[in-house]
Formats: structure tokens, C-alpha cells, sequence
């Protein structure tokens, strides 16, 4: 079906023993989009998007990713899909002992196999260069700013060239200046790439720049939904604090 979400979650639950994190989570993002969640902390919002990848199983709920309902695929068949979603994890860690190239090198040839080194050092450059960081390529990791980390943990997801990239909290922990720079890199990549992205934020400058539509969890649901101009005028105070 031409017109069907790229990402499509129906009544989704999920507990962690007696803590019943998600509790009917519904939400679909169209392709192209940008939907931003948020939420405070520990409402399962890093949650959700790890139910998506199936890095967390799912109780109860479908989960439709590509059309295909991924909850009950065994990992041979959920593999190629997961190679098509990029995600930017909240504590994306490099791997400390390898520089920058080796990092996206790593990456690269663990998605695609039997590239020439010639194209692996190609696909390496491009992706520093989308996020203005081409000069970091020997870098270690230790050597890098916050910021910059950041950057390059966008290079990694980047150069798999995904159809879907899941970032959770990506400007988190860094000053107003680079967290912006931040965004408007990941709005650039939706428009060059027309990825669908999801964005898991409590950066409300992120928000407003790269969600066309914002939900926000509360309580096991999606509490409110709209754009923020929408959201930002709601009469729920709840809602409207998240805007203050
Ligand atoms: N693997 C796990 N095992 C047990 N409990 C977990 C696990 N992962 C998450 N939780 C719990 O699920 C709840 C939601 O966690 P989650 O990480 O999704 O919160 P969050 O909304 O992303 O918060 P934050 O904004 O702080 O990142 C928390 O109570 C957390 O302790
Ligand atoms: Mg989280």
C-alpha cells in the first residue's frame, strides 16, 4: 500500500517485572517524517523505540516496520531489517580503543560485506563530511568533545545509509550552541537522505526543529499528540509545561 506508515505501533506493552513501562503505546510515522517523542524521564520512551529494533521484546502489540510486523521474527529474518534503521543510541558509545576511521570502518563493513578498501574509505569520508568532521578521521575517541562525539556517532548511523534513524536524546548533555548545531545537521540529513526519523529529545529547540509532529508519553500512553505550535497553546497544563 502506497499510503501506509513506515513505522506503525498498535497497543504495544511492555513491563520489566512489576514496572509496567508501556501500556498501550500507539503511533505511526509516515515516510519523510520526523516525530518527536517526549516525555519525562523513565516514562519508556527509550524504551519504545527499542521495542522497534526488537533490542527489547515486546509483551503484547504489534509493531510494524516496512509493513512487516517484526514481533515475532527470529533474528536471521528481523537482521536485514534492522540493517535498514539507523540509531543513534543515548549513550552512543565508540569504541575507545579504535579511531574515527577505524569506528566507521568497523560499522561499514559489518553492514556491507566485500567492499574494496578504496570504497570503505570513500563511504568514511562522505559520512565525516555530512557532519562537517572530516578533519577527526584519525582521531581517537578520548580525543574528541562532546560535541564531536555526538557528530561522529551521526557519521556511524549515517553510513549504513538507513531508510529509518532512531535518535535517542542526541543534543543531550551538550551546550546550547552545539545542540542546535546538532539539530539542524539532523534536519539536513532528513532532507538529503528523505529519512524517516525518530527523535527522542527533552531539548524542546531539537523538538521544534526537527519534529513535524511531537507525541508525548505519559503514564504508558501517548498522552497528547499535535505539532508544537499546537501543543505549545494546549489547554492541559501538563502538556504546556513540557513548553515553559
Ligand atoms: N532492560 C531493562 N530492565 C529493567 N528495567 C528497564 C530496562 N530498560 C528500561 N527499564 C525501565 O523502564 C522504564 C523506562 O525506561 P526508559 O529508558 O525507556 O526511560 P526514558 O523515557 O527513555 O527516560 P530518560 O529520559 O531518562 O532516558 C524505567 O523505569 C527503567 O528503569
Ligand atoms: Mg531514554
Amino acid at each position: 500500500m502506497k499510503n501506509e506508515p513506515i513505522i506503525s505501533i498498535k497497543n504495544l506493552w511492555k513491563a520489566f517485572g512489576k514496572n509496567k513501562v508501556l501500556k498501550g503505546v500507539n503511533l505511526a510515522v509516515n515516510k519523510g517524517e520526523g516525530l518527536v517523542i517526549l516525555g519525562r524521564s523513565g516514562s519508556g520512551k527509550s524504551v519504545t523505540i527499542k521495542c522497534l529494533v526488537g533490542l527489547v521484546e515486546a509483551d503484547k502489540g504489534e509493531i510494524k516496520v516496512f509493513g512487516t510486523d517484526i514481533t515475532k521474527l527470529k533474528n536471521n529474518v528481523l537482521n536485514p531489517i534492522r540493517m535498514r534503521i539507523g540509531f543513534m543510541f543515548q549513550n552512543g558509545a565508540l569504541y575507545d580503543s579504535m579511531s574515527v576511521r577505524q569506528n566507521l570502518a568497523f560499522t561499514l563493513k559489518h553492514h556491507t560485506r566485500d567492499l574494496s578498501d578504496e570504497e570503505i574509505e570513500k563511504q568514511i569520508i562522505e559520512a565525516l563530511e555530512n557532519v562537517g568532521l572530516k578533519e577527526a578521521i584519525d582521531k581517537m575517541p578520548a580525543e574528541l568533545s562532546g560535541g564531536m562525539r555526538k557528530r561522529i556517532g551521526l557519521a556511524r548511523t549515517l553510513i549504513i545509509k538507513p531508510e529509518i534513524i532512531l535518535y535517542d536524546e542526541p543534543t543531550s548533555g551538550l551546550d546550547t550552541i552545539t545542540s542546535r548545531e546538532i539539530s539542524e545537521l539532523i534536519l539536513s540529513v532528513q532532507k538529503k537522505y528523505k529519512t524517516t526519523s525518530i527523535i527522542i529529545t527533552h531539548d524542546m529547540d531539537c523538538a521544534k526543529k526537527t519534529g513535524d509532529r511531537i507525541m508525548i508519553l505519559k503514564d504508558g500512553i501517548i498522552y497528547a499528540e499535535g505539532n508544537y505550535d499546537e501543543l505549545e497553546k494546549s489547554t492541559d497544563e501538563w502538556v504546556r509545561s513540557f513548553f515553559i
